[in-house]
């Protein structure tokens, strides 16, 4: 049975954690098998699953369903659940409301997406007892707004600015922060700055742990693949070594190596 306080235990014990995204109920009972620390029904599902462009037509209704499922094939796993677009957002409240869904679902702790400006949301949240992890770096909800899937915090600026937001959700009450396609550099002072696991994902080996996409770990997601994933599918026997594979290999830290890194711009 992994909880936040295992998790936590973990981390300050230095040994890495291994996440994986999963959507229906027989790949979370293999994670769960399979010895990943938790589970993350992201809004990824959006475009695996539905096949849509990006994450923004995700619903709350289709992570709450996902989530049941996940919390059926893995009952003895940490879940995180994603709060889609448009679900979170306005205020504090509307946010409540929408994690108390994906918590009666299942989930034992909810992600959001931004920094700073979604500091009271955390603080709210997690002061009536919902864990909340933060996300920053690469924002694919706000993909619009950056102008593609694009790697974050290249800059001194933009690296100093997530750090401080780093910070601030840690000190609102987030349990735990991922941080997506940023400079492996970035990443390591993200993970020395804070006391809550920091979950990587393309930014390199010196975070807490690591998540990926289930299906970018079997070789199967559409589209071209990001740099920051392996194919362990294809040096396995079948789905539930290859995932065996990718939790000894963030354990023993093999994974992510340097060519699934990305680096600052020279200042
Ligand atoms: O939705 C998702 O799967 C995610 C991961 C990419 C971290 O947020």
């Amino acid at each position: 049975m992994s909880n936040l306080l295992k998790l936590q235990q973990r981390a300050d014990a230095g040994e890495k954690l291994a996440f994986l995204t999963a959507y229906d109920a027989s790949f979370a009972a293999l994670m769960q098998t399979s010895g990943v620390d938790a589970v993350l029904v992201g809004d990824t599902l959006g475009m695996v699953i539905q096949g849509q462009r990006s994450t923004l037509p995700v619903t709350l209704a289709d992570i709450t369903y996902h989530t049941a499922a996940v919390a059926r094939g893995a009952p003895d796993t940490f879940i995180i659940a994603d709060l889609p677009f448009g679900s979170y957002q306005a205020n504090p409240a509307q946010a409540l409301q929408s994690a108390a869904t994906l918590m009666a679902a299942g989930a034992h702790c909810i992600k959001l997406e931004g920094g700073a400006v979604m500091a009271n949301t955390v603080a709210f949240l997690t002061a009536r007892g919902i864990p909340v992890c933060g996300h920053l770096g690469l924002l694919p909800q706000s993909v619009h707004a950056i102008g593609g899937y694009k790697v974050q915090a290249k800059t001194a600026a933009a690296a100093q600015q997530l750090i401080d937001d780093a910070k601030l959700l840690a000190r609102s009450g987030a349990c735990m922060i991922v941080v997506e396609a940023i400079p492996s550099q970035v990443a390591k002072a993200v993970t020395s700055a804070i006391t809550v696991p920091v979950i990587g994902i393309g930014a390199g080996a010196d975070c807490n742990g690591q998540v990926l996409v289930i299906y970018d770990l079997l070789g199967i997601s559409p589209g071209k693949t990001p740099r920051f994933a392996r194919n362990f599918m294809a040096e396995s026997s079948g789905i539930a070594a290859a995932i065996s594979a990718y939790v000894a290999a963030v354990k023993n830290v093999s994974f992510p190596a340097a060519e699934h890194c990305y680096l600052a711009d020279p200042s």
